[in-house]
């Protein structure tokens, strides 16, 4: 098979992603509801980092819900207002006040009070684009959780991709900033 471009690559795996259909997709979440629910890791865990799906991305706000449930602490990215980058994580819940950031992606409101230090994060869930089964991950191409995942030591936080079957790749270009993560979750399989 042709190497693909990691531009290629992420080009083919999005159209992938969002060519599921709306009922593909809430099936998915509920699937991974399932999947984190018996998850150790989860069980365990307080301060979780989660996103909200864009661009057909698995969609974690189901298991999100679950979690306030649970009385877990949500956290969502935020880009940085002046490291260009970089990403920072807020405390997320019902009546937290969301904005558009740049890439039209919904976030929390800026608020300094409201930032968690990663370091105090348990768990981070990232998105992905395309990911191998050695736990390798192709993002959006804007590195932010590189930048974010380069600077963790003995994984706390414990950073665990999500992602749908169809974004797994045989051969996925690596570079030497891309950090690996330690699982991706999909609907039906766990990669560890
Ligand atoms: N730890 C880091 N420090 C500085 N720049 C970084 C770091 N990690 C990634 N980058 C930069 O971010 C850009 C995008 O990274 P890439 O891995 O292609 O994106 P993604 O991980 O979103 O797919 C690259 O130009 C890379 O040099
Ligand atoms: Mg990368």
């Amino acid at each position: 098979m042709k190497q693909l471009t990691r531009q290629q690559l992420r080009q083919h795996t999005r159209e992938l992603r969002n060519q599921l259909s709306t009922v593909q997709q809430q099936q998915a979440s509920l699937q991974l509801i399932e999947q984190c629910l018996s998850h150790a890791k989860l069980q365990s865990a307080q301060h979780i980092a989660l996103y909200l799906a864009h661009d057909g991305e698995l969609n974690p706000l189901p298991l999100i819900k679950e979690l306030w449930q649970q009385g877990k602490s949500v956290y969502l990215p935020v880009l940085h207002p002046f490291n260009p980058g970089h990403l920072l994580f807020l405390h997320y819940h019902s009546q937290s006040i969301m904005v558009n950031n740049k890439y039209g992606i919904s976030e929390p409101k800026l608020d300094v009070t409201k930032v968690c230090p990663v370091a105090k994060l348990d768990i981070i869930f990232t998105p992905l684009v395309a990911f191998d089964v050695a736990g390798n991950r192709m993002g959006m191409g804007g590195g932010y959780y590189d930048r974010t995942l380069a600077n963790t030591i003995d994984h706390k936080p414990y950073a665990m991709g999500l992602a749908h079957d169809c974004q797994l790749v045989t051969q996925l270009p690596i570079a030497a900033w891309d950090v690996p993560l330690a699982e991706i979750i999909t609907p039906t399989r766990i990669y560890k």
